[in-house]
């Protein structure tokens, strides 16, 4: 459920009408809905309840501070993979305490920064990552609270692009290699063993991967508890995925995730971790875009908009389906036609949607990209030299922009030409 629903006929966020902010900001923009991302954080804290848990929202799926700040206020934690998401969840008032840092790729300066900036735990992912840590945090006289995020070698059945917990996979130490690992992190001076991570892919819609990913993880506490280890923590990643259409395949809910959580893992005495991003931000948001033509081809007829892949890249890059709906509801029985939905972008591959059944729709008329909370305006870029899209939060009756569209003085200035050229 959202807050994106018609009222006398327009597309509204929250309680403020979509027209009324283009008329503001212009188009295209992101709009989010602060119900929307309460209501969906709430859904999994109530799931994992009475469980002793933290819901680390991940900064990845969409990382505007005032989209942190929502959350952070609420309690959230965060799952980082970034110096400067890191930086991000500081700046929306999340302490250090609360937040977990993921990615295959640690440098020593971002191991620095948490590590100064104070941090709940690194989820480390090789053993060369594990000795540079141990070295960091020992050279600054502290200790690294670490989890070991272990590849189950599970098949999410999802996009190849997004499943990250086959063996094949670059993340993660092979579960079978797991109890040496965890036996050398607990010979370095830096290291506090505290946890095991498991993050298995993105857009899960099926329960059955992480029911054998999460075996694993209680089969794995089990032994490492044997060996010596306070395991006292599991962050059990994010996942689970969200409609994209409105078709009664709907996937899981989140109460029915905390069921399995408690099902499989509920007995260990853990406090539970999850990272969930999609979950919360993807249906909080919208990418509101205008028509500039509506072109005739050969058989067939191209709606233009003035959003192209470069803000919103889902389509082209995964072949992912966004909802796409008019801001000005059509009258029912309207007769509805095929259109290959395109932005201006010079590439065949900036496509949104071929054949898909729309009202007519004239030039300057507005439509909105549906589920775009995630993955959306973090994944934009300024190719084409098309200025970033702004983002635009609304609560109740009132709206804010939240990152503004920037100049093109602004984008020309971040160029230099060198003085000898
Ligand atoms: N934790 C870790 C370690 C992750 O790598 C991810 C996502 C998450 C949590 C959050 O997963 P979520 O709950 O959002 O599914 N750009 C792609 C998605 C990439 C996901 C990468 N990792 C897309 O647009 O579908």
């Amino acid at each position: 459920m959202d807050h994106f629903l018609y009222r006398s006929g327009i597309l509204h966020a929250e309680d403020v009408a979509i027209p009324e902010i283009a008329a503001a900001v212009g188009t295209p923009f992101y709009v989010y809905s602060t119900a929307t991302l309460e209501r969906h954080y709430r859904l999994f804290t109530e799931a994992l309840d009475p469980l002793p848990h933290l819901v680390c929202f991940a900064v990845k799926s969409n990382s505007n501070v005032a989209v942190l700040k929502v959350l952070g206020d609420l309690g959230a934690g965060m799952d980082v993979v970034s110096g400067g998401e890191y930086l991000r969840a500081k700046a929306a008032g999340v302490p250090g305490g609360r937040i977990v840092f993921s990615g295959v790729g640690k440098t020593k300066a971002e191991m620095r920064l948490a590590l100064e900036g104070g941090i709940r735990q690194f989820n480390v992912e090789s053993e060369p990552e594990l000795l540079a840590l141990s070295e960091i945090a020992a050279g600054m006289g502290v200790v690294a609270p670490i989890a070991l995020r272990v590849n189950p070698d599970v098949d999410a059945k999802t996009h190849e692009k997004i499943a990250t917990g086959k063996s094949e996979n670059k993340f993660g130490i092979p579960i079978a290699k797991a109890r040496e690992v965890y036996a050398l992190a607990a010979r370095l001076p830096g290291i506090d063993v505290c946890a095991v991570d498991v993050h298995i892919g993105s857009q899960l819609t099926d329960l059955a991967p992480f029911e054998q990913a999460y075996l694993k993880v209680a089969d794995l506490t089990r032994a490492l508890r044997a060996d010596g280890h306070d395991i006292r923590r599991l962050d059990l990643g994010g996942g689970l995925g969200i409609p994209y259409t409105r078709s009664n395949e709907a996937p899981p809910l989140p109460v029915e995730y905390g069921a399995l959580i408690k099902r499989t893992v509920g007995d260990l005495g853990c406090e539970i971790e999850i990272e969930p991003g999609r979950l919360i931000s993807g249906n909080a948001g919208l990418l509101v875009s205008g028509v500039i033509y509506v072109k005739a081809g050969e058989g067939r007829d191209f709606l233009i908009l003035d959003a192209a892949m470069n803000d919103l890249v889902r389509p082209s890059m995964y072949g992912a389906h966004h909802d796409i709906v008019p801001v000005v509801e059509p009258a029912a029985g309207a007769a509805a036609q095929p259109f290959d939905v395109v932005g201006p972008v010079c590439e065949t591959g900036d496509t949104f949607a071929k054949a898909r059944h729309l009202p007519a729709l004239a030039a300057g008329d507005l439509v909105a990209f549906r589920s775009a909370g995630a993955y959306g305006a973090v994944m934009a870029s300024e190719y084409n030299t098309r200025p970033l899209v702004p983002e635009v939060l609304v609560r109740g009756d009132h709206f804010a922009v939240i990152r503004a569209r920037p100049t093109f003085d602004e984008i020309l200035n971040r160029d230099t030409i060198p003085e000898w050229l």
